[in-house]
């Protein structure tokens, strides 16, 4: 059944000219359609480059938006308009602009988990891969949203203080040091590699911090078998199916949002081509240069 719905999928694609792009969170069944599996930013850089017509991008609403902007004279659709990422809707505008009064000449660095509204306000958009970097290349103040961990992260990488603000990842924020401490205890020759929107006591004692690209790389290289991975549990099948002669013990919970993109919905969504990623005029050039100098950083 489920390998029936794949080859309609993969039929519909090629007739009509397609490029299916899902995250590492995404669930396994969704790779077997995949043209390109990967972490924010590399996403982004596909989208950037693909020739396709169309792209159905198999995330939450943010990825979808960035490939939007991106690329507006494609159609892109995300197979379920409700995967929202709730860090992206912690930002609100009216507060963003006080707080940038406050702070005239401060730079606003957005994370990409934001609303095309919010990437409009900022300066520049990052992801965990090289939000530290882009942050060390700024002059004066900066403003660093939404997410505390990653600023926090961001402070101790780079020694800068920055102005920050209270949002956080559902999934990353409620896992706790003492549960990866014990599963270190079980597993005591296992690596802790971290996603920086986890708690900052545990990104401390954390072998390797990265976005989730970067945990494939690391733990391929790693001489190490076994692995505990603090960041959204459909990570480890990611890793498995990358890497399948080492064990990864899954940290956190499931991210529901990510987890509504199904394959049902994905063939609707690519037979009926909805649901479509629109962004108001008045905001989409704004939102698209922010987003343009995150990928022309170097
Ligand atoms: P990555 O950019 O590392 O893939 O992370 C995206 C995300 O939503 C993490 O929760
Ligand atoms: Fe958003 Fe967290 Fe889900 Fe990532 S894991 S999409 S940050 S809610």
């Amino acid at each position: 059944m489920e390998k029936e719905l794949v080859n309609k999928i993969l039929e519909l694609k090629k007739k009509k000219k397609a490029v299916i792009l899902a995250h590492n969170y995404q669930r396994p069944e969704i790779y077997e359609v995949a043209d390109f599996i990967g972490d924010s930013l590399e996403l982004s850089m596909k989208a950037k480059e693909t020739k396709a017509k169309i792209i159905v991008f198999c995330g939450v609403d943010f990825m979808a938006e960035a490939a939007k902007i991106l690329n507006p004279k494609k159609k892109v659709l995300l197979p379920d308009p409700e995967a929202k990422c709730p860090m992206a809707a912690m930002v609100n505008i009216e507060r963003l602009r006080d707080l940038k009064k406050k702070h005239p000449g401060a730079r606003v660095v957005c994370y990409i988990n934001t609303t095309a509204e919010t990437k409009a306000e900022s300066d520049i958009v990052c992801t965990s891969m090289n939000a530290a970097n882009i942050v060390d290349s700024l002059e004066g103040e900066v403003i660093f949203i939404p997410d505390q961990h990653l600023g926090e992260w961001v402070e101790e990488k780079t020694g800068k203080k920055l102005i920050l603000w209270p949002g956080f990842c559902i999934v990353h924020d409620s896992v706790l040091l003492e549960e990866v401490e014990a599963m270190n205890k079980e597993h005591p020759e296992a690596e802790v590699i971290s996603h920086p929107e986890s708690p900052i006591d545990i990104l401390r004692i954390s072998d390797c911090v990265c976005g989730t690209g970067g945990m494939i790389k690391y733990a391929s290289s790693s001489k190490k078998k076994e692995f505990i991975i603090v960041t959204e549990e459909g990570m480890c099948n990611r890793l498995r199916r990358e890497i399948p002669g080492k064990k990864f013990y899954p940290a956190a919970g499931m991210c529901q949002n990510m987890k509504r993109i199904t394959l049902e919905k994905v063939y609707e969504s690519l037979k009926d081509e909805k649901y479509e990623v629109k962004i108001p005029k008045e905001i989409e050039g704004r939102a698209r240069e922010a987003l343009g100098k995150m990928l022309e950083f170097r």
